[in-house]
């Protein structure tokens, strides 16, 4: 009986350590283990099979099993840390990662140049005391026309080709507006500059719809041309390089009296003349003077006290002459080639 209960013994041992060595992975490995060791395994029949046994053999069975076993555990073990670091090492291969490879690359975007250029001209004004002001696109017939000195059905209304919302509000034409809503609501002396959009019902080459201006008011005490001139020439330096020259054309504005067109001396050919000034050495920036006693007296300021300039200079204009810019529309056809000429 014991002979028969040996050879199989024998057998499920030589199976099951077959079986072991055989195994691909862990978890086939293990389920392996319980088909063979575990609770309703193989062994635990013979083990039943053993209450059958007369009691002088029994001892001698049970010790063969346990021996089995206990072989068995050691194949078991010895199969499972061979699998384990095979796995370990496919996996460290699998996720390998190469801290030394480039990055991929993120593309930048990069700033407008409406933009570019509109911060740069209000960071230079805001060194030279200006603070920054802004007002609404949409904005009263008031503000952007009465109050500057053009009442309705004036003919100086033709100057600017204007977008109208209804009897009372237009898409503002020009900064000039903010000049009156600061005036109306802050205390001399005033020193602000207005960036931001305007529109007019015009486009060619060089006229757009939609384009930015920046405003510049200084209302203080005893103000004259002598203090525009100089505030002019120092921002002109300041934003084309310094020892460019300006001059002061005599104009109308209905907003300013005296008036002046300010040219600066061409940045591309520094005053010899070139195609960008037309061979002229000049270039045209914008347009300023002295605020109107009438603005003044319509914001509520005593005319015989305050005194004050206006400026007023088109972004887009300044960019095309500070980069050589050939076409005012380049700026809103958001074309990623022109566009990306201005990322630093
Ligand atoms: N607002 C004027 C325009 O759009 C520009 C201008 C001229 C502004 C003279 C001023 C100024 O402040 O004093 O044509």
């Amino acid at each position: 009986m014991t002979d028969q209960m040996k050879t199989k013994i024998d057998s499920i041992r030589l199976e099951a350590e077959t079986a072991f060595k055989a195994a691909e992975n862990s978890r086939d490995l293990y389920e392996l283990k319980v088909k063979f060791l575990g609770k309703t395994g193989s062994f635990q029949s013979v083990m039943k099979e053993m209450g059958s046994l007369p009691p002088a053999e029994k001892p001698i069975a049970g010790k063969l099993v346990n021996e089995a076993k206990q072989a068995l555990e050691g194949t078991y073990s010895e199969c499972e840390e061979r699998l384990k670091a095979r796995e370990l090492e496919a996996k460290l291969k699998s996720e390998m990662l190469d801290l030394t490879l480039p990055g991929v690359p993120v593309s930048r975007g990069a700033e407008h140049p409406v933009s570019l250029v509109m911060d740069e001209i209000a960071m230079i004004l805001s060194r030279m005391g200006y603070s920054i002001r802004t007002g609404p696109v949409i904005e009263t017939d008031r503000n952007n026309f009465e109050g500057l000195n053009v009442p309705k059905d004036h003919p100086a209304r033709d100057m600017q080709d204007t977008f109208y919302i209804d009897e009372h509000h237009v898409l503002r034409t020009q900064t000039s507006p903010i000049q009156i809503r600061t005036m109306e609501t802050e205390k001399p002396p005033i020193r602000v500059a207005a960036p931001g959009g305007v529109f007019r019902c015009d486009a060619d080459i060089s006229h757009s719809p939609n384009f930015h201006q920046i405003e510049g008011l200084c209302i203080d005490k005893k103000v004259s041309m002598a203090d525009l001139k100089g505030t002019i020439t120092f921002f002109v330096g300041e934003f084309f390089g310094r020892g460019l020259k300006t001059r002061f054309r005599p104009s109308f504005f209905p907003f300013t009296e005296p008036s002046a067109e300010v040219d600066c001396q061409c940045p591309l050919c520094k005053g010899k003349g070139c195609r960008m000034c037309s061979m002229s050495g000049w270039i045209e920036i914008g347009g300023c003077g002295l605020v109107h006693p009438n603005v003044l007296k319509f914001a509520g300021l005593d005319a015989k006290e305050w005194q004050g300039f206006a400026f007023g200079f088109g972004i887009e204009r300044m960019g095309i002459i500070k980069y050589g810019i050939n076409d005012i529309r380049l700026f809103n056809e958001n074309d990623v080639r022109f566009l990306s000429q201005f990322s630093m």
